[in-house]
């Protein structure tokens, strides 16, 4: 026979727990927690999908906020967009040796000094995560650790220990005996992911899974993982510096594509909190083939440096190579560069970069993009102490961008003095510090690097 679940309801905040408790964990009300039945799947996934039954009407339908809780790493908990919520399943991918496994233990270490935290390592021994703990300072810290692979074995575990907060480091190690499949494999990874969301929803359990990612990129398990869990995030960052970016790329509870920026230390990750000029290199003076940009991250603007090396083709095919930018936006943009705006570059080899390892995907990024070309083929620097973003469409014009305002305003901060802006971005009131130069065109854009 199914076994009856049982939950426990706060009626001050409507958060879930899996036990009776005087005090709700989500609130701190007392005397709050009502049991309730949850009722028991009819399948694999109905608790994924949610309470499942009558049709009412959406307006009857009574919302609460999400009760979060705070992590204690500031920049992670922007990211969370706020926290972590109880029954939220967070996904954290990223390239070998980044820094997940660093940032979680950290998290886990400042959650387990006021819930249980579970951590459980299928990649590592516990002497191995003891070790980093250590250099983190951290080895009394308030966490259990657990050292499994099996799936059935974890959930028993969790369901035992009733921890509020679960790591399984990572999903990839982990396999259910139901399947023959290997570990790691894309139907073992689905189906222990759902399993544990499963076990997250039901039990009001917040679950991290760490995914790794493969050559292309993507979490092993093409995308499956990311359907299933509310929050992915992406570690991001040149393992060569020091500094690390974690980016919400969906997040049923917040913001996505909001970015937390931390520096990895000799003693774990520290939140950076001001990094607006993080992606700036400090060159004594301007050079050729390099521009500022200003792009927005999630909520906050962020000056990175746009390089472009511009050389003639020695032989064979021109190469177009973008590190940290996309490299089919780049043919483009040279196309219209070339169509628009008269300069030819089919006979040279064309390289851009985004400085400090930051991925730029948003079309703002442009109008840089063929100023640092632009300055690279002419071999002169663009003007000192000079941004400029703005999406170039395909007929040679500029056109706006979001948030325009805000970019401005943070390089006037930083000591910018000009800023070339798509037209439709000219800000209604001037700026304090910073003179706008306006451009519809390419050639418009064109005009002014040529002075
Ligand atoms: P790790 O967290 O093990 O990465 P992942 O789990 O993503 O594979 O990452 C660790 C890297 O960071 C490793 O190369 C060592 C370095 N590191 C530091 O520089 N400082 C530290 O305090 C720690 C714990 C690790
Ligand atoms: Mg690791």
């Amino acid at each position: 026979m199914a076994r009856v679940r049982t939950a426990y309801v706060c009626t001050e905040c409507g958060g879930r727990n899996s036990k009776w408790q005087g005090q709700c964990p989500h609130c701190g009300a007392w005397n709050t927690l009502v049991e309730t039945v949850a009722a028991a799947p009819s399948t694999r996934f109905a608790a994924v999908a949610g309470a499942a039954g009558e049709v009412r009407p959406l307006a009857s339908v009574v919302t609460r906020t999400e009760p979060r809780s705070a992590t204690g790493l500031e920049e992670f908990d922007r990211v969370l967009g706020g926290g972590l919520v109880p029954g939220g399943v967070v996904l954290l991918g990223g390239d070998p040796g980044i820094g997940k496994s660093t940032l979680l233990l950290q998290a886990m270490a400042a959650i387990g000094a006021t819930r249980r935290a579970l951590y459980v390592t299928g990649e590592e021994s516990p002497e191995q995560i003891a070790m980093r703990a250590q250099r983190l300072g951290l080895l009394n810290a308030p966490v259990e650790l657990l050292a499994e692979v099996q799936l059935e074995a974890i959930l028993g575990a969790i369901r035992t220990r009733q921890p509020e907060v679960v790591v399984i480091d990572s999903i990839q190690t982990v396999y259910t005996e139901a399947l023959e499949s290997a570990p790691g494999s894309v139907a073992q990874v689905r189906e222990c992911a759902a399993q544990l969301t499963r076990l997250a929803k039901q039990s009001a359990i917040t679950v991290i899974l760490v995914g790794h990612v493969t050559k292309e990129g993507a979490i092993a398990g093409p995308r499956v993982l990311e359907h299933i869990v509310d929050t992915v995030l992406y570690f991001e960052g040149d393992t060569h510096s020091s500094f690390r970016l974690v980016r919400a790329i969906k997040n049923r509870f917040g913001a996505a594509n909001e970015l937390g920026v931390f520096a990895m230390t000799e003693r774990g990750l520290k939140g950076v909190a001001n990094p607006s000029a993080l992606f700036l290199s400090q060159h004594a003076e301007a050079v050729p083939g390099s521009c500022i940009l200003a792009t927005m991250e999630g909520s906050r603007p962020l000056l990175v440096e746009v390089q472009a090396l511009v050389d003639p083709v020695h032989g064979g095919l021109a190469r177009r190579l973008a590190v940290g930018l996309d490299p089919q936006r780049l043919s483009l943009l040279l196309a219209v560069l070339h169509r628009h705006g008269g300069v030819e570059s089919g006979a040279f080899d064309v390289f851009v970069n985004a400085v400090g390892g930051v991925r730029i995907s948003e079309p703002a990024a442009d109008l840089a993009i063929l100023a640092a070309v632009y300055s690279s083929i002419k071999n002169s620097a663009l003007s000192d102490k000079s941004l400029v973003f703005g999406e170039v469409g395909l007929a040679g014009e500029i056109r706006p961008v979001q948030r325009g305002q805000e970019r401005l305003r943070e390089a006037a901060k930083l000591g910018f003095r000009r800023a070339i802006i798509p037209s439709a971005n000219r800000p209604r009131h001037a700026i304090d510090g910073i003179e706008v130069v306006p451009v519809a065109r390419i050639s418009d854009a064109l005009e002014h690097w040529r002075r």
